[in-house]
């Protein structure tokens, strides 16, 4: 039986699909190749062109495919563009949710393990965060990924379609190759575009806030291996395989690192001086955000590998550095 990954172009996506056909899965892709880019795509997947709104375009796929779980990460992901464009959040990640369970359910498809967010939570209630919290999203990115979870809540009970929903903090970091990597356009994370400046496409990194109620007066975030993102995937499609009921998992370290401590450990990490401005704050961020893990590693056996910030940013200077533009660059 294959593995179905929607999104498996993009940044998490491909890493998955990476692992996946490491570990010698039969690996279908779909992706519409808006955000994610063809060239990220290990060479062991198959891979279709298409969006998961479009019901034809899923209806070939599961008609061609022997497919057991679905592994999906197509979504729209930026928290700025979702305030500004809510209809595009709604119409891609729920409209996609949605197109998405009238396929599986047609094809008698019964598993997924789905990309979730620490964005649920918006301003969390305490730290460490557990599952169990209040979700109360500040932005339409995070309430519709808290409305997709919720769709596949109803979908199992309805249609007995087991799910596996995986709230990630911030994801960072490369493959260890160096072959893939992060590549947004824009971009608007904090590593990557601290990067930029050592490899020359910025002057210096802006500091978004510096009047936080935290130990330094930023933010305090939970920096996730993409490469440890991928395996917590290849650990849920096993959970579910073997029989797993539905359920949502936290992925993160449990460690929380400032902007100011990040900047500081990639000056370490690249040797470079990274000029770095103090800003106003940004719009909508929590003063801090990091992640109890206990329940992933207790349910799905899965702990962080990569969990050194020193190493996750490592391995994203290792692709940055050879691929200044990205895939643009291959
Ligand atoms: N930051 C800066 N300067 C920059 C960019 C970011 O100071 O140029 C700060 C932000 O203010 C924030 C921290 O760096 O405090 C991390 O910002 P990112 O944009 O890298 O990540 P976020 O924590 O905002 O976003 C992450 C995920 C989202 C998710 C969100 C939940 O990338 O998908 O957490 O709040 F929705």
């Amino acid at each position: 039986m294959s593995i179905l990954i929607l999104g498996g172009a993009g940044y998490i996506g491909s890493h998955t699909v990476r692992q996946l056909v490491l570990a010698g899965e039969e690996t279908v892709v779909a992706d519409n190749l808006i955000t994610g880019h063809k060239q990220a795509i290990s060479s062991g997947a198959k891979f279709y062109e298409g969006d998961i709104r479009d019901t034809v375009f899923l209806d070939e796929i599961f008609t061609k495919e022997k497919i057991d779980t679905v592994v999906h990460f197509a979504a729209s992901s930026l928290v700025s563009e979702s305030v500004s464009n809510p209809l595009k959040y709604y119409d891609n990640n729920l409209g996609g949710a949605i197109s998405l369970v009238k396929a599986m359910a047609k094809h008698d498809i019964h598993s997924i393990v789905f990309s979730s967010t620490a964005a649920t939570y918006g301003e969390p209630e305490r730290i460490p965060i557990l599952e169990s919290d209040r979700t109360e999203p500040t932005n339409p990115y995070g309430e519709t990924k808290l409305a997709m979870e919720k769709l596949f809540k109803w979908a199992d009970k309805a249609y007995g379609m087991r799910y596996v929903s995986l709230r990630y903090f911030n994801a960072a970091g490369a493959d260890e190759s160096g072959d893939i990597g992060e590549d947004h356009n824009p971009e608007s994370h904090l590593i990557p575009l601290i990067l930029q400046v050592p490899n020359g496409k910025r002057k210096s990194i802006s500091i978004f806030g510096t009047d936080y109620p935290t130990k330094d007066g930023t933010c305090i975030r939970d920096y996730i291996h993409v490469t440890d993102l991928a395996d917590a995937h290849l650990k849920a499609v096993k959970y579910l395989r073997d029989g797993g009921a539905s359920d949502i998992f936290n992925l993160g370290t449990g460690n929380g690192f400032s902007v100011r401590e990040t900047i500081d450990i990639a000056r370490q990490v690249t040797g470079r001086e990274i000029a770095a401005i103090d800003e106003a704050r940004r719009a909508g961020d929590p003063a801090v955000l990091v992640a109890s893990g206990a329940k992933a590693k207790e349910i799905l056996g899965w702990t962080p590998q990569r969990a050194a910030l020193s190493e996750i940013i490592e391995s994203a200077w290792k692709w940055h550095s050879t691929h200044p533009n990205g895939y643009e660059d291959e």
